[in-house]
């Protein structure tokens, strides 16, 4: 128990909900309304100046988000949260508000498709520079630091290869100079990672994945300073993005959370299985994984995250057309994107998540052509050991 707080699932389950103050409903109630009811003129007007607390319009908030975005923050350590109506809209809208015209921002060498996407053509229309800097090095980021840098942006471990980036050596350089520090939190969720706690501004999570955790929902979190929140909720939720996140889909998030850290534990001990395994597999030739001791980023791992994730990149023998292979025969492995569902995935960036990448890019990026991303379910270890054996035998 962290600074007297009660621990990580007591608060997953129960913080910033009392089932006593209500009808006695255990369960936090789904609040469906677009529009809330001012007992008066004058409370609309002071509800709409901030004079006064309560709701106004769906797209400012709901009693339902208001309950996730709490658990959320307080999950994280941080001060306050927004949630969003997917991960897209939580990078965007984060970065819309506190980046200018003419900034700069430091982001790593992998990133997820879509940010890349958002950043280079998205933030570049709006004569934001992006600039790539090998992030794994710390003092690479001394030297990439210009006049006109205003934050860093990444991802530990990162999609799809896994990099693994040393959030307090980053977040130490930044402060130093100024800059705030930004860390795409999704591969390792709360549970096993906590950027903010390491020294990082602000979070932001796909909450379609691990945290939503079962597949069916598509929804997004920034965690941060209150004030840039009220900024974030106000100008780059409102006016912006309008991204907003359905009150049902939050109340899936918030049943998904209660269950993420026996969730990511299971996820973890599969994982480590699946590992153990494929690394002494004769027709797989890398493993990038967090918590396997030959993959670069192990030693960082073992500082910043408590387990090292369900996450992780493989490379079969015969490159391209061998991952191609292994993956169509998969029977219990699901070929789909996405990640964090019980459901164990199977994906090639190469032709899938980062197919819009030139083959240049994606060799810039470090995403090699036969690259397999596994994101490990929750079924029964020697089910997914024993399709993956039957899938390399066909290779
Ligand atoms: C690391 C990471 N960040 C952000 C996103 C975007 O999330 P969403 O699909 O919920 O918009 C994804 C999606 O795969 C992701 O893997």
């Amino acid at each position: 128990m962290e600074n007297g707080k009660k621990g990580f699932s007591t608060r997953s389950i129960h913080h910033g909900y009392d089932p006593y103050a209500g009808v006695g409903s255990l369960t936090p109630p789904v609040y469906m309304s677009s529009t809330f009811a001012f007992p008066t003129v004058e409370d609309g007007g002071a509800r709409f100046s901030g004079e006064q607390a309560g709701y106004v319009y769906g797209r400012l908030g709901n009693p339902t988000t208001a309950l996730l975005e709490a658990r959320l923050a307080d999950l994280e350590g941080g001060e306050a949260a927004v949630v969003t109506s997917s991960g897209q809209g939580a990078t965007t809208t984060l970065l819309y508000t506190i980046l200018e015209s003419g900034d700069e921002l430091i982001v790593d060498q992998t990133l997820y498709g879509c940010t890349y996407a958002f950043m280079h053509r998205g933030l570049a229309k709006m004569n934001i520079r992006v600039k790539h800097v090998d992030l794994t090095d710390p003092v690479a980021l001394v030297g990439a630091i210009g006049p006109n840098t205003r934050g860093i942006f990444f991802e530990t471990p990162a999609n799809p290869n896994l990099r693994v980036v040393d959030i307090e050596a980053i977040c130490r350089i930044a402060k130093a100079r100024g800059l705030w520090t930004a860390v795409d939190n999704t591969y390792a969720t709360p549970y096993l990672q906590r950027p903010i706690e390491l020294g990082a501004d602000y979070v932001v999570h796909s909450a379609t994945k691990y945290l939503g955790g079962h597949g069916d929902l598509l929804a997004g979190a920034i965690i941060g300073p209150r004030d840039v929140m009220n900024e974030v909720r106000n100008f780059g939720l409102k006016d912006m993005t309008g991204a907003v996140l359905s009150s049902q889909d939050a109340h899936l998030v918030l049943r998904g959370i209660k269950t993420l850290a026996v969730r990511m534990d299971r996820h973890c001990d599969n994982a480590e299985a699946v590992v153990a395994f494929l690394a002494t597999h004769p027709k797989v030739v890398h493993i990038d994984y967090p918590g396997y001791a030959k993959s670069v980023g192990y030693c960082v791992a073992q500082r910043q995250m408590k387990r090292p994730g369900a996450m992780m990149a493989i490379e079969v023998v015969g490159g391209f057309e061998g991952g191609k292979r292994m993956l169509n025969a998969l029977e219990v492995f699901i070929r789909a994107v996405s990640l964090g569902d019980c459901e164990s995935l199977a994906q090639h960036p190469a032709s899938m998540t980062h197919s819009f990448y030139t083959k240049e890019e994606r060799e810039l990026h470090l995403i090699s052509e036969g690259l397999v991303r596994l994101s490990v379910g929750l079924e029964d270890k020697e089910d997914l050991i024993a399709d993956l054996k039957q899938a390399l035998d066909r290779v």
